[in-house]
């Protein structure tokens, strides 16, 4: 498999048995997901958000803690979409949008909880900020966003230990030397991770509160924040 010239057309070819990749290529998968499903809102049928939804894991996740009223699922892949609301659908509605991030636009104070999974890495820093941005005004008061990332740029003097850590996770996982050979070209082409204090800066720039590490292990992490009530 290699590597297609465009990110969605990457995640289109990655949609087919995405699960059982990403969790022998992420280390720690499951408890990124689980992490990043960690709803704690006031209201009782919350409105959500799933950024880079992918097949739709996260928002199944959800769906074992709560009602929600409905989920929307943002994300460039086609693909990725179909899945997603082919699993939640008969359980919730759903509305896809299929939109680049750098590009979705909501109404103000839409949602009770917007979950990034995996997802923001894709974009470059002020990108990032310009959707943490956009995502504060989204949210209604007292709304949160978990972060489930990769958090390290790639100039950070631990990269290298980083990698070799991630290679040898994956290759324990049963990741074979040609899919390791696309991890990193998708790595190289649309990865863009930032360091922790750089997210922490721009949440915290934007007006967030509560900033919490809901899970750590080595550079993969998940953070939570909330819109001030
Ligand atoms: C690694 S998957 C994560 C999927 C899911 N959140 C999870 O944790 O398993 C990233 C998803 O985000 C989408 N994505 C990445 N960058 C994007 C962007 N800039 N705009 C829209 N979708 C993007 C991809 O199509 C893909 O479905």
């Amino acid at each position: 498999m290699s590597i297609k010239p465009t990110l969605a057309e990457e995640f289109d070819q990655l949609a087919e048995e995405y699960t059982d990749k990403i969790r022998r290529w992420v280390p720690h998968y499951d408890h990124l997901v689980r992490h990043a499903a960690s709803i704690h809102v006031e209201a009782s049928s919350p409105k959500i958000l799933d950024v880079g939804a992918g097949n739709g894991n996260v928002s199944m996740t959800i769906l074992e803690r709560c009602s929600p009223h409905s989920i929307t699922l943002l994300d460039a892949s086609e693909d990725m979409l179909r899945l997603a609301s082919a699993r939640l659908s008969p359980s919730v509605e759903v509305f896809n949008v299929k939109s680049f991030f750098q590009e979705a636009r909501f109404e103000s104070c839409q949602f009770d909880f917007i979950c990034c999974s995996l997802a923001l890495h894709h974009l470059v820093v002020d990108d990032k900020r310009s959707f943490l941005m956009r995502a504060h005004d989204w949210l209604r008061p007292s709304g949160q966003i978990t972060i489930a990332d990769l958090i390290i740029d790639k100039q950070d003097s631990d990269h290298y230990r980083l990698l070799e850590e991630w290679e040898a996770y994956a290759k324990m996982k049963g990741t074979t030397e040609d899919e390791w050979k696309h991890v990193m070209e998708h790595y190289e082409a649309y990865d863009r991770p930032d360091n922790l204090s750089t997210h922490w800066q721009i949440l915290q720039d934007l007006g967030y509160v509560k900033l919490r590490v809901l899970f750590k292990q080595s550079k993969w992490m998940v953070l939570s924040a909330k819109k001030p009530s």
